[in-house]
């Protein structure tokens, strides 16, 4: 059951007139702090992705390094778990694949939306989950280390990346979040197997999908929420993204 997302940002005014940049920033961040995202619309022609991102940190590159990564179907990868295809992805957070922490923000924006049903990407957040966790569970979630692997998709790139992260992490700027179903290693009597269903089924029930128009731009907090893709058939759907620090 999919709802709407409601932190929604109009880069222009009620006149038509585009945000100030200060005003644009000011409530990006009042948004951001309330709801662990943010979808910009009535983005204007003139907005540079690229230009707002980079006041919000530092830029993580890409798998393949490019800083600017592009989010479409790619020859070669329909039989594999992959972004870079029209198939769906299971809730996770991005980079605990990464042996540094995981980038603070990832920015998506919408050169082509899909045509047809499918391709929203969609959010939930886990803070409220986190909050809901027994102490003891809490204690083993931040203790635990796990073995984490990359998707097979970037396995096909070439990256065969190994961690080793608990599912919590105090760092001095907030908790941070990894989570994959298929991707963190562990036993089929580990208790992380009932806590990925838990929270799989968490997020199906509370997720917001974000259905992109041309230009849309989303941001979100990448250690507080969990992100996954619906399924879409349009080849041509065409985002690009940015990975940004803390
Ligand atoms: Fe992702």
């Amino acid at each position: 059951m999919a709802h709407s997302p409601i932190s929604i940002l109009s880069q222009v005014d009620f006149n038509g007139e585009p945000l100030t940049d200060e005003l644009l920033m000011k409530t990006f961040h009042q948004l951001m702090d309330e709801h662990g995202y943010v979808l910009m619309c009535n983005v204007p022609e003139e907005f540079d992705p690229v230009r707002f991102c980079r006041r919000l940190g530092r830029f993580v590159p890409n798998y393949t390094g490019a800083v600017v990564g592009d989010v479409r179907p790619e020859p070669g990868m329909d039989d594999v778990y992959h972004a870079g295809n029209t198939r769906p992805l299971t809730p996770h957070s991005e980079g605990y694949d990464f042996a540094v922490v995981p980038p603070r923000y990832i920015a998506l924006w919408c050169v082509t939306p899909a045509e047809g049903p499918g391709g929203e990407t969609t959010l939930a957040d886990t803070r409220p989950w986190v909050q809901s966790l027994a102490p003891a569970e809490r204690e083993r979630m931040t203790t635990d280390a796990y073995d984490w692997k990359t998707t097979e998709g970037v396995q096909r790139l070439g990256l065969d990346l190994k961690t080793r992260h608990p599912l919590l992490e105090e760092h001095e700027g907030g908790l941070i979040v990894r989570f994959s179903c298929n991707n963190l290693i562990r036993d089929d009597d580990d208790p992380a197997v009932e806590l990925q269903q838990r929270w799989h089924a968490a997020f199906d029930r509370e997720h917001v999908a974000i259905d992109y128009t041309e230009r849309d731009m989303l941001v979100w907090d990448n250690w507080r929420l969990l992100h996954a893709r619906n399924a879409f058939s349009d080849r041509s759907r065409h985002l690009r993204r940015i990975q940004i620090a803390a």
